[in-house]
């Protein structure tokens, strides 16, 4: 059986959220059980830790311990994932990798921070074009910092219904005090625009100064983030509400060269010309080029061509420029 501090060990584990070290202690109560004679039910918990890892690497539950599942109201609004992805993984100018850096330090050293008396950045706006990694960015720091990604539903959340929608804003403010996440309010701005009622830009207004209050107040651990597209949006009131504004832009030249090389992996050729992939390139964003590297990767495996070379590669740039945001291909002169 479990000794009194494996069981101690396993109860931490779930409750940091550390899925890692959850299934290292399964591993070690079942070898301790082996050791005193009862194979059967040691090899019973080795299968059901193989079951966890399976799951797991099909993305079935997260590399946490999911102790987060919203329920009842709160299900409709909070979408959970535990997501694995690093700031490594993205490509970004030196300043925004920087400033988000300094939130993951900061947040790993939460308490020595708060028992100074100081408060540790977690409120953060995202601004920047669309598909230059705005979500990306919420995925990776919850992914740094193992923590659960609660991604807000606006469009459960927002209802013709001031008192109602302040409700529900209310729900998810209180759900980050009691679980510790990132919480993640994408496109805030947007969503309002599309509900194409007569009063929308007061209705987002209200709604939004429902949350600028809400934010003011909250003081918990978890991070929040808010994303848009419309720098228009931003006025003096908003920056103050946030500890940081983080922006985003396309990728200059250098990063769509590193963009293409993270991304087509062994699929790269070896000979690039990095000018004409940077020419192709100019003036689109991060999820278009990649976008337009899996075009390429998936040519290689089609044709049975090891890498893709700088032909391939601009034609599938080229590919992806000639779509309009829709997805459907503009027909060329
Ligand atoms: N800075 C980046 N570095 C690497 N890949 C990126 C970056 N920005 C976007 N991508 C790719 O494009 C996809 C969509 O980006 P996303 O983060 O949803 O953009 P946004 O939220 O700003 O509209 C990502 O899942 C990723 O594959
Ligand atoms: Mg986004």
């Amino acid at each position: 059986m479990a000794t009194a501090e494996q069981v101690k060990a396993l109860l931490k584990s779930y409750s940091e959220g550390d899925g890692d070290h959850f299934l290292t202690v399964a591993v070690q109560i079942a070898a301790h059980t082996a050791r005193s004679g009862k194979g059967k039910l040691a090899q019973e918990l080795r299968d059901l830790v193989d079951e966890i890892k399976r799951k797991q690497s099909a993305g079935k539950i997260g590399g946490s311990v999911p102790i987060a599942r919203p329920a009842g109201e709160l299900a409709g609004l909070l979408s959970v994932s535990y997501p694995k992805t690093t700031l490594a993984e993205m490509v970004l100018s030196n300043e925004t990798r920087g400033q988000l850096k300094r939130v993951v330090r900061e947040q790993r050293h939460l308490d020595s921070i708060r028992s100074h008396g100081y408060a540790p950045r977690r409120k953060l706006l995202l601004v920047g074009p669309p598909g230059c990694g705005k979500t990306m960015t919420a995925t990776a720091l919850a992914g740094e910092m193992k923590l659960p990604l609660l991604v807000v539903q606006l469009h459960g959340l927002i209802t013709k219904f001031m008192g109602e929608t302040a409700a529900k804003l209310h729900l998810i403010f209180d759900a980050m005090t009691q679980t510790r996440g990132v919480y993640f309010f994408d496109e805030f701005d947007a969503i309002g625009v599309d509900r194409g009622a007569k009063n929308d830009v007061g209705e987002i207004r209200r709604v939004l100064n429902s949350f600028l209050q809400f934010l003011e107040q909250d003081d918990s651990d978890s991070i929040v983030i808010a994303a848009t597209n419309y720098v228009a949006m931003l006025d003096d009131a908003l920056f103050r509400r946030f500890d940081d504004v983080i922006a985003y832009s396309k990728p200059d030249s250098q990063q769509v060269d590193a963009l293409v090389k993270n991304r087509l992996g062994r699929f790269l050729g070896s000979r690039i010309s990095w000018k004409k992939v940077d020419d192709a390139a100019r003036g689109l964003s991060h999820a278009e080029i990649a976008r337009a590297c899996d075009e390429a990767a998936k040519e290689c495996i089609l044709g049975g061509i090891e890498r893709a070379d700088t032909k391939a590669l601009v034609a599938a740039i080229n590919g992806r420029r000639n779509m309009d945001i829709r997805g459907t291909a503009i027909p060329s002169k």
